[in-house]
């Protein structure tokens, strides 16, 4: 089979990883890619949001499948050209990515299917929204309707917090994204993402996972696209996963295939749990970045025959062979980020790292420069390490961290505590 990839970060390399794991790999592309999956696969540059190019490509490279990894391809409508084109493609449709490219959209949608979820309130007018805040309680959540790179999220303690994030919304901050509000309950409790393949019909669990946002230890600071994760998340013990997919995952599928908007693909849940009680916090419609160098990590080669078997709708006879271990990505980030940091800077000490299905040193951000790696981004590297337990994986991913050789990165040292205690 000849595969696609589309993306060029950490989780576009662990899905390379796995997918050249499994025997069905003849030849994989990946566009753009970037110097580690250069290593396993061969990158091409590529228009990865214009669907007619990469048709266009995959009919010249004789592609068997192509897998999307980020979430801007799926809300332009890569997917549906493809699909078009008569292309297999793992990967939701426009309309179906809207789970993620519009909270209002997801908000009617657990409405209309009963999945439980934080109260809520839609604006398009600020007026309406200051009206609404000013009558409390808080914290209170202010979300911009569309894609913001996860930065449209803002936890408002008080009122003139409240006040100013609605202003900022509606002055344009996030562009056309935020020219529509929503406005949250305040949940508390204890977040996880859970990760499901659907085929439209049948849905398959593959896995659960925590990351850390924030880029201070103790999870404090500003937040980042993820500075580590790990898998399984203690929290999503078999109760609490029978009823994120009983109660929000199954019936949101079964709403978007009602309204003739068939799911497929991944579906990551965000969800908050609270007394074994799992509401949703939000939908992607993609794999979590870091979060998917973890699952990856445990589910090996089968993550291609598990995606295959979703992408031609036959995901009813797939069944996921588990192992009793854990896994751990730890994000090694350009000194600076999640705020400016510099690109360029020389990474030594790779190529004497272990590779094989206990560690990986997934690539974010890199690039070659006259033969050498350097940093390209501002999350450049995932060591990544699997285990017997958690505190094995833990230990195995920090050592791949300590062999790197690169002064101008750095990472957060706590990465599980929560899972550790
Ligand atoms: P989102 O982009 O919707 O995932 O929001 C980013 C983060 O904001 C989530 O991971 C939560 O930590 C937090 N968050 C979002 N919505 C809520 C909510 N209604 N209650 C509490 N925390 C929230
Ligand atoms: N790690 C969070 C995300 O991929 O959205």
């Amino acid at each position: 089979m000849n595969i696609l990839i589309l993306g060029g970060g950490g989780r576009e390399h662990a899905l390379a990883w796995a997918a050249m794991q499994n025997p069905k790999c003849d030849k994989l592309i990946v566009a753009p890619g970037n110097a580690g999956i250069a290593e396993i696969a061969t990158c091409a540059a590529l228009d990865i949001e214009d669907g007619g190019a990469v048709a266009e490509f995959a009919g010249e490279n004789a592609i068997d499948l192509v897998i999307i990894g980020p979430e801007a391809p799926l809300a332009a409508g890569v997917a549906d050209t493809l699909r078009d084109a008569g292309i297999l493609v793992f990967g939701p449709s426009r309309e179906a990515a809207r789970l993620e490219a519009s909270k209002a959209f997801t908000k009617e949608l657990c409405d209309a299917s009963g999945a439980p979820t934080a109260a809520y309130a839609h604006f398009t007018e600020e007026a309406a929204a200051l009206a609404h805040v000013r009558q409390g309680p808080f914290p209170v959540v202010i979300k911009a309707d569309g894609l913001a790179a996860g930065k449209g999220v803002i936890i408002a303690e008080s009122l003139a917090e409240a006040e100013a994030a609605i202003a900022e919304m509606f002055g344009g901050a996030f562009g056309a994204a935020g020219a529509e509000v929503v406005i949250e309950e305040f949940m508390t409790g204890e977040e996880a993402s859970f990760f499901v393949l659907c085929d439209g019909r049948d849905v398959l669990a593959v896995g659960t996972a925590q990351d850390h946002k924030r880029v201070g230890e103790g999870d404090t600071g500003p937040n980042t696209g993820g500075m580590g994760a790990y898998s399984p998340a203690p929290i999503m013990d078999a109760t609490v996963t029978a009823r994120a997919l009983d109660e929000i995952v199954k019936p949101t599928i079964a709403e978007m295939a009602r309204r003739g908007t068939p799911y497929q693909g991944v579906l990551y849940a965000g969800l908050m749990i609270e007394d074994g009680a799992p509401r949703l916090v939000e939908y992607n419609v993609r794999f979590g970045d870091p979060e998917c160098q973890a699952l990856m990590m445990r589910l090996g080669a089968q993550a291609l025959d598990l995606i295959h078997a979703c992408a031609e709708g036959r995901l009813g006879e797939a069944r996921v062979s588990w192992a009793e271990d854990h896994a751990m990505t730890v994000v090694m980030a350009a000194e600076g980020y999640p705020g400016a940091y510099e690109k360029g800077s020389v990474i030594r000490g790779l190529g004497d790292l272990p590779e094989d299905s206990f560690h990986m040193t997934f690539h974010a951000g890199t690039a070659t420069r006259e033969g050498a790696v350097v940093a390209s981004g501002g999350r450049v590297l995932n060591a990544t390490a699997r285990g017997a337990s958690l505190g094995e994986a833990r230990d195995r991913a920090y050592a791949l961290v300590d062999a790197v050789d690169w002064p101008e990165g750095f990472c957060r040292r706590d990465i599980g505590w929560r899972a550790l205690g």
